[in-house]
């Protein structure tokens, strides 16, 4: 993994040669020109060096990882590594800053010398010492540590051989260990068997360890005689198509007398043709296992002929871009182990002898806590149980093997496999991810990983790096569903329309990770009175779980701390701030989220590198002016702290990409006021790089500025006055990517009048009364958000005529929030209307008798919630065409309603819920 933090290192001196130009046109720089171009020259050798050592330990073998003299070697690489990052920001902080600031303004006043300028010295000084230590580096390893590699690609002969051994085991698991794949094994069997004559591959996908191999082998064995001719072929990443094409010849003439004698000799046309021959007019199933890529598919499927005797293809693989490449419908996708099925499978293994494998009594309660870390992959509740099997039946060993699990996991020769079933996924991680998986092993157990809020840590971490025209964002977004993609992440939720949200990462995978972190000081994860998780003299990252000492005492280590990220609320907080902006120059994630503090000190203006500031639900009241030094922030989270009012100097961090300030005030007995953000006047329009703004409060100032915000993806804007409404459209459209708005008026009797939205939009919020034609006919805010809209939620607009006959049009709405929005008698959903809804809420409608549901209107709802609609006294019509339903609610309903919905027959044998109005 050090070849990750080489390349951030690289990408970083990348960008300030980059700055080159920039540095040296200005010209209050050009006495230090000649300094300038020195030290330019020095970052550039060593940039070269780390290169081409980057190249080197890309393609280390990993028999040397265990290799103390290499380890070492590497642990001094990446120590000259970490000071170089060091150093380049230093001299980005300097180069840019002296930029803003204009020499003339020194030169003008005769003031001294800015203390910066000397720094350069030293800066200078230090990197041709790093040059030095690097060239005496290179030096030593060709020395001292001598590499298992032949030159040869023996490195990739040694991967394919693991994975192969690996897959050798996955394939012998008996068919017992298949627990819980009955139904899996039917669906393959069907697909293989059924008399479809028809050509199709079929994929088999997901994670590591999951049984792939396993139910590929066990459904081969059953089936293969069906077919005219079988193989059955383990490709790995490091492929060869000869090689593969061979072995598919082999298998295929296996027991044949008329076995081509000189296949070793052909070459790829000749092993092609020979296999076309043999194929053509034959049933075959050949099975691919382990397939990493898909040009590996791709480069064999020349050969396989697809005629129409009912062949088969089957692949496993971990990778979504492959299990892709299935014929239609013919992907299996398979999941963990449910509980129960978990508990039997290592039940069996772990007491094979005993009457029906039962679990002794007085072990079951730490069996389940073993069980329940092997987080239902029947590879690691095989092994695990298998181990178990040759051990003491006593509570005593139970328990150790327990509380060791994770140590066995990585260290038992016995679990190996598990461990090198894992670890051959990350090393096949490209480069650009080295950093971000693992990245994630450093929060919790089970933590819920929220997409947006990932993406910006690893963007303000710097593992992200601009894609032609896509946004970081984007790219990172990308990143995320490449992970997901290898399955190592976890996808637990989707958005309403079919985003990804939210992740997890699996357990097993997540020490596996911990482990690669700690070995390469890539940052530690503190839990106290866990073991583990000490922080190493130059440690770059800290999450801390639970603290209960002061960090000082907890850690000596904090100069080269870079990330702080706090998920302890109870931890000792009080000197935690000033320490961090004295001892940790370089602090550049710092996430306090939930910390008791109340003030920030000034001095945090020294931490130039600050990208990530996170203060959500903190009790901070005021932000120092000292804010406006940090010029490469990119997040500012205030959410729900006590800040009301941010310094005007807010507006030069021109970097700021997302602004956080909300916060719900539950005393203020107004509905629309429920929420306050923050006034920025002058100046806002100077944040063009702000993509989030969360919440402003409207002024005539700001709103006449946000046209200069046209990057914005997400907007909040509370307090708005009908007078405002023109102009604040006319700045909306000027947002061309904006997909998140939610605008509040100022009170209950001002009318928002809205005639304009960006089409981009996909999530629209208005709170406030509405303009009466807001949204009828021909409604020029419906017609722009046609296309795009997913989810709107209209709160007290107090229509007086009924407009879902107009919203019907916007037919790709997934959710219709509809609250204190119609002051009619009567609403009615007509067939075909919203056929991609799934959420409906219309609550507070005191006017509403009668509500229709014809038969084929919103046939894809899946959650109902109607409440506070006081004049109603019917159930709803139709409502039986909406069964069955996810979740259905009545609130604040009268007894007298409570007792005719439970003789009402169109819900009967639903579940749904209620609360009464008292
Ligand atoms: C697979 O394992 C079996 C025994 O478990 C062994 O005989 C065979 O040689 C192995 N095959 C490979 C390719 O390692
Ligand atoms: C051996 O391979 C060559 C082509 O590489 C082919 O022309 C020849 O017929 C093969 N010999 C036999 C005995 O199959
Ligand atoms: C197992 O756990 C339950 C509840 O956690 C406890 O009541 C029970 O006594 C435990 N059994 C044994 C054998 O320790
Ligand atoms: C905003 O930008 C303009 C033009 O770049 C500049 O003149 C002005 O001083 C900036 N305002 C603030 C408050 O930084
Ligand atoms: C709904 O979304 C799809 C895909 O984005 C788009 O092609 C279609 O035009 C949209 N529907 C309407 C009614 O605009
Ligand atoms: C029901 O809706 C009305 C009108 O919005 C509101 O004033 C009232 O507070 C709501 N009742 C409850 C219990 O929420």
């Amino acid at each position: 993994m050090a070849e990750s933090v080489l390349l951030l290192v690289i990408t970083k001196i990348g960008i300030a040669l980059a700055n080159r130009a920039v540095a040296q046109a200005s010209s209050h720089l050009s006495k230090y020109a000649t300094q300038l171009i020195e030290l330019q020259r020095n970052m550039g050798r060593v940039v070269r060096e780390l290169r081409v050592m980057h190249g080197v330990l890309c393609q280390m073998d990993i028999r040397n990882c265990n290799d103390p003299v290499y380890e070492s070697w590497l642990d001094e690489v990446r120590k000259v590594a970490h000071v170089m990052e060091d150093m380049v920001d230093e001299y980005l902080h300097q180069v840019g800053q002296e930029h803003d600031m204009g020499c003339c303004f020194y030169l003008k006043k005769g003031l001294r010398r800015p203390r910066s300028l000397l720094s350069l010295n030293q800066i200078t000084s230090n990197v041709r010492e790093i040059e030095k230590e690097l060239a005496h580096l290179a030096d030593t390893k060709n020395r001292w540590v001598s590499m298992v590699n032949n030159g040869d690609n023996s490195n990739s002969n040694y991967i394919v051989k693991r994975s192969q051994d690996l897959a050798n085991i996955s394939r012998s698991l008996d068919e017992e260990d298949l627990v819980g794949m009955d139904k899996n094994r039917e669906i393959l069997q069907q697909w293989l068997g059924g008399e479809d004559a028809e050509f199709s591959v079929i994929t088999v996908n997901g994670m590591g360890g999951l049984g792939k191999t396993a139910l590929a082998a066990n459904i081969y064995r059953k089936e293969k005689e069906k077919f005219q001719c079988h193989a059955w072929v383990s490709i790995s990443q490091t492929y060869c198509t000869e090689d593969i094409l061979r072995n598919i010849i082999k298998e295929l003439f296996k027991d044949r007398v008329d076995v081509p004698s000189n296949i070793s000799m052909m070459d790829i046309t000749c092993l092609e043709d020979t296999l076309k021959r043999f194929l053509h007019q034959k049933k075959y199933l050949i099975v691919l296992d382990d397939v990493w890529t898909p040009e590996a598919f791709a480069d064999l499927s020349r050969a396989l002929v697809c005629t129409d005797k009912g062949s088969r293809v089957l692949i496993t693989t971990r990778e979504g871009d492959v299990a892709a490449l299935a014929s239609q419908g013919h992907i299996l996708t398979l999941e963990a182990l449910p509980e129960e099925k978990a508990w039997d499978l290592f039940c069996k293994k772990s007491f094979p002898r005993e009457t029906c494998h039962e679990c002794p009594y007085e072990l079951k309660n730490l069996s389940e806590e073993i069980v329940s870390k092997c987080k239902g992959l029947p590879l690691a509740i095989v092994s695990v149980g298998s181990l178990l099997h040759v051990r003491e039946k006593t509570v005593e060993e139970w328990r150790r093997i327990n509380d060791q699990l994770s140590w066995e996991i990585i260290n038992n020769p016995r679990l190996g496999h598990i461990r090198n079933v894992l670890h051959l996924s990350f090393i096949y991680l490209p480069t650009y991810l080295k950093s971000c998986f693992p990245y994630c092993s450093l929060f919790p157990e089970d933590y819920l990983f929220h997409k947006k809020k990932l993406v910006r840590l690893w963007i303000a971490e710097g593992f992200i790096v601009e894609k032609g025209a896509s946004t970081l964002e984007e790219v990172a977004e990308g990143y995320l569903k490449e992970l997901v993609n290898r399955n190592m992440l976890q996808l637990v939720e989707r958005n309403s329309y079919g985003r990804m949200r939210r992740f997890k990462m699996h357990d097993i995978v997540r020490e596996l990770a911990i482990d690669l972190c700690h070995k390469d000081h890539f940052g530690v994860h503190f839990e106290e009175g866990k073991c583990g998780g000490s922080l190493q003299r130059d440690g770059r990252r800290l999450v801390v779980q639970k603290l209960k000492k002061d960090i000082q005492q907890s850690f000596s280590g904090i100069h080269g701390l870079r990330t702080f990220i706090a998920l302890d609320k109870n931890m000792p907080s009080f000197n935690l701030l000033p320490l961090l902006c004295d001892k940790s120059r370089y602090m550049t994630v710092l996430e306090l989220c939930g910390l008791p503090i109340e003030k920030i000190p000034d001095a945090i203006g020294d931490l130039f590198n600050l990208r990530h500031l996170g203060l959500q639900d903190t009790k901070v009241k005021l932000l120092p002016k000292s804010i406006e030094k940090l010029s490469n922030l990119l997040t500012l989270d205030l959410c729900g702290s006590d800040i009301r009012e941010v310094p005007a100097g807010i507006v030069k961090l021109k970097n700021l990409r997302h602004l956080f300030a909300e916060k719900e005030n539950d005393q203020s007995n107004s509905v629309l006021r429920s929420r306050s953000g923050v006034c920025i006047t002058k100046g806002l329009g100077n944040l063009t790089n702000l993509q989030t703004l969360q919440a402003l409060e409207a002024q005539d100032e700001s709103v006449r500025q946000l046209r200069e915000l046209t990057q914005l993806r997400s907007l909040r804007i509370l307090n708005v006055k009908g007078i405002y409404c023109e102009r604040l459209c006319k700045s909306l459209v000027q947002m061309s990517v904006l997909s998140f708005l939610d605008v509040a008026a100022s009170d209950e009797n001002e009318v928002l009048m809205l005639s304009a939205l960006p089409p981009s939009l996909q999530k629209l919020s208005l709170r406030g009364r509405l303009a009466e034609g807001t949204l009828l006919g021909e409604s020029p805010l419906l017609q722009a958000a046609e296309k795009n809209l997913h989810e709107l939620r209209l709160y007290w607009s107090q229509l007086r005529e009924d407009p879902l006959p107009s919203l019907s049009r916007l037919a790709n709405l997934t959710v219709l929030d509809f609250t204190g929005a119609y002051n009619g008698e009567k609403l009615e959903f007509l067939t075909g209307w919203f056929p991609k809804l799934k959420e409906l809420y219309l609550w507070d409608l005191l006017n509403l008798k009668q509500l229709e549901i014809k038969q084929g209107a919103m046939t894809n709802l899946e959650r109902l919630s109607l409440a506070n609609l006081s004049s109603m006294v019917e159930v709803p019509t139709g409502i039986e065409f909406l069964m069955p339903l996810q979740y259905l609610g009545f609130g604040l309903i009268t007894r007298d309603f409570l007792a005719v919905l439970r003789q009402c027959p169109g819900i009967a044998g639903m579940q749904w819920e209620h609360t009464l109005r008292d």
